[in-house]
């Protein structure tokens, strides 16, 4: 029997989310998903095709936009106690990743990270996490050689160097929305490792859902690389293995719910391209497991939060 029953998940409405939640139904010890989306159209179309495709009547909505840090701090309050979290929302933004929200930090960084934190240090704050929160990470984060995307470099892992990727700054003109995704995964993780720190008695996992196709991640993208990524990237990536399927990408999520061995501050990815199995990502870069670049990118994350 899991001690995992009532469980919040963040972009629940489509995609890893949405298949997240679906898999959550089917098994019989779940006894509430939360489904935390920023439309409520949206959301409510997601919860009819969940309770038809589960025969469950287990979802609530809880309206949040990540973007928003008082959309976020609301959600928080209203957030019922819960067993899990899993801050799955997220992506690259397309062409307006780099627009300043409100906070001050990129619409990228906000809704990949500093609405999660927001949102996850308000419900730990109020002692409203039973048990654990998985953070979807991405191999972005390391660096991933066989799609030329460098691993994150910096030269200083400062806070101030820290509060320049938050907003912006450190990517110069024009803004390379493949860099910074990588670089708000990164500092993501590093903010699990440093929280895990803080709160031993909930367990805080990095885990990256691999690649995945079939979510609606190309969408945001421009027209002509959305048209290539969604009918010859995507599907190349499949047939070379560097892709699986939603199902799978979601699996992921739970196994790292359920499963204690998933040791908390770890951010586990793939061994190998982007697909297959599991290894912590400290390996290909060890400025993960530094506790001192942590606390400083969870400092960063402060200057915007408090
Ligand atoms: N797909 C992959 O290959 C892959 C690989 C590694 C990591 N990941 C990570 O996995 C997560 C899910 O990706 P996906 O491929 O399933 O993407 P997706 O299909 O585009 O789903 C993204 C979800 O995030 C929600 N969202 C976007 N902005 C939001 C905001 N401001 N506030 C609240 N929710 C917001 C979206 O809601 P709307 O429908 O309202 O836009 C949607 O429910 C992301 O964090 C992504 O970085 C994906």
């Amino acid at each position: 029997m899991s001690d995992v029953k009532t469980i919040l998940i963040t972009g629940a409405n489509a995609g890893l989310g949405k298949e997240c939640a679906r898999q959550l139904a089917l098994l019989p010890d779940t006894a509430k998903i939360i489904l935390g989306c920023r439309n409520a159209e949206r959301a409510e179309a997601a919860k009819e095709s969940l309770e038809q495709s589960t025969g469950r009547e287990i979802f609530d909505i809880l309206i949040l936009d990540l973007s928003d840090l008082d959309s976020v701090r609301r959600a928080a309050v209203d957030a019922p106690v819960v067993d899990a979290v899993v801050l799955n929302a997220g992506g690259s933004g397309g062409s307006d990743g780099h627009v300043l929200t409100e906070a001050g930090v990129t619409w990228q960084f906000a809704v990949n990270v500093l609405g999660h934190a927001a949102l996850t240090e308000a419900l730990l704050e109020a002692d409203k996490v039973r048990s654990v929160v998985i953070y979807a990470g991405s191999e972005a984060a390391r660096g991933v050689p066989e799609f030329k995307m460098a691993q994150p470099s910096l030269p200083t892992s400062s806070v101030a160097e820290f509060v320049s990727i938050c907003d912006g700054s450190f990517f110069g003109e024009p803004f390379d929305e493949i860099a910074a995704y990588a670089h708000a995964k990164y500092v993501a993780a590093m903010w699990m490792s440093s929280l895990a720190r803080k709160y031993p008695a909930v367990r805080l996992v990095t885990m990256s859902p691999g690649g995945t196709a079939g979510t609606n991640a190309v969408a945001a993208m421009p027209p002509l690389k959305r048209f290539l990524m969604s009918y010859v990237g995507m599907p190349l990536m499949r047939v070379f293995g560097h892709a699986h399927n939603v199902e799978a990408g979601a699996k992921r999520y739970l196994d790292a719910l359920m499963d204690e061995r998933y040791a908390t501050g770890v951010f586990y990815g793939n061994e190998k391209k982007t697909v297959g199995p599991l290894a912590d990502q400290a390996v290909f870069f060890p400025d993960l497991r530094n506790p001192a670049f942590q606390d400083n990118a969870r400092a960063a994350i402060h200057r915007f939060i408090d």
